[in-house]
């Protein structure tokens, strides 16, 4: 089987990752059809050796597509998919426009691939980075012990907010070697609370995807999930902090064993010279890194870990990519 692929945000740093999948896979592509917003369009983008023109979103172009990843925002998501709803096609959005809806499936293709057998929508919703790289760390301890709390801190890369924001820690860190005293370069030597909007109880729109996702995923809204998301000046690859609390008795060692069968979790840890996985090590790297696993000496049904992975691989274009993948081999197309 061969199929005509199509992609929305293709110059964004999700977009060009996919890509980098695509590219990088024996999948076979009849054509792939690139879309970006009105300043891109005419560039071009070489693929398997071919140039391909970037487009204007146009719904005419859609004819023929078997799949299209949208990787643009949720505005866009919002306002293209809907019309694309009643086609043959399987549309794969990397945006935050449909993950609540309940009608269309959330999916991690390691936790919950099961769901696209019973729910039939062709629209399917790739999660939240952070609530992705979360749960990657911990969806099989929660089949063994039942997770009853998560207390989490993130330490999320500038990545994370797109081309925008990785400019935007360049250039503020730049201003901040020149004039060291200056309070204006927010992203300069500095970290900050999540910039997405605030609800009533102060809890961040990102701090609530990491709450109302999870449940999702994990099917369990009885999971109790407390966060605070934070910008840290990293370029690439998220990290959080996690304190997990389990209904069910553990013992660290059956927790160590379950994380090493975990698939595309890795655990990088050397207590002896106090080294674990950094942000930069998780950089470029396809699994999600699990570090410094301890009871929590406050609390004896918990655990604390340290866990990074980078977010625009596995947090967007990889787990994209795997929903993809997932579909045309189990021959659900
Ligand atoms: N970055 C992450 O780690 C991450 C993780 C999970 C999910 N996501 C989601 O993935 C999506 C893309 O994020 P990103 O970080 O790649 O953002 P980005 O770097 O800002 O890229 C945005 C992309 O959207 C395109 N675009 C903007 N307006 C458009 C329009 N009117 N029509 C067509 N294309 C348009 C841009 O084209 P131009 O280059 O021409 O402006 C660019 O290709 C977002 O929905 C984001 O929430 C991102």
């Amino acid at each position: 089987m061969s199929y005509n692929l199509a992609i929305v945000g293709s110059t964004g740093i999700v977009g060009k990752e996919l890509i980098n999948l695509l590219e990088d896979s024996n999948i076979k592509i009849k054509n792939l059809t690139l879309f970006a917003s009105e300043k891109s369009v005419g560039k071009k983008i070489i693929f398997r050796k071919k140039s391909h023109l970037i487009q204007s979103l146009n719904l005419q172009a859609f004819k023929d597509v078997d799949f299209v990843f949208f990787a643009a925002n949720s505005e866009i998501s919002k306002k293209y998919i809907p019309k694309l709803k009643n086609s043959k096609m399987y549309i794969i959005d990397l945006s935050s426009a449909f993950r609540e809806n309940k009608d269309i499936p959330l999916i991690i293709p390691e936790i919950n691939s099961q769901v696209l057998n019973t729910n039939k929508s062709n629209i399917i919703a790739s999660p939240n980075c952070t609530t992705t790289i979360m749960l990657m760390a911990i969806h099989n301890l929660h089949k063994t012990f039942k997770i009853k709390r998560i207390v989490a801190a993130t330490y999320q890369a500038a990545s994370g907010g797109g081309k925008k924001l990785m400019d935007k820690l360049l250039f503020d860190t730049k201003n901040q070697l020149r004039n060291p005293k200056s309070q204006d370069n927010l992203y300069g030597f500095n970290l900050f609370l999540h910039e997405s909007k605030l609800n009533e109880l102060k809890y961040s729109e990102e701090e609530m995807k990491m709450l109302l996702e999870a449940q999702k995923i994990l099917d369990d809204r009885n999971i109790k999930i407390t966060t605070t998301c934070v910008r840290v000046p990293v370029l690439r690859a998220h990290s959080i902090a996690l304190n997990v609390e389990f209904e069910k008795t553990f013992s660290i060692e059956l927790i160590y064993k379950i994380l090493k069968k975990s698939k595309n979790v890795k655990i990088l840890e050397d207590f002896k010279n106090n080294k674990f996985i950094t942000p930069q090590i998780a950089s470029f790297q396809k699994d999600v890194f699990v570090s410094r696993i301890r009871q929590d000496i406050s609390n004896p049904k918990a655990i604390d870990m340290w866990v990074c992975a980078d977010q625009v691989l596995k947090g967007a274009s990889l787990n994209a990519f795997q929903i993809f993948e997932t579909i045309i081999k189990e021959h659900l197309i």
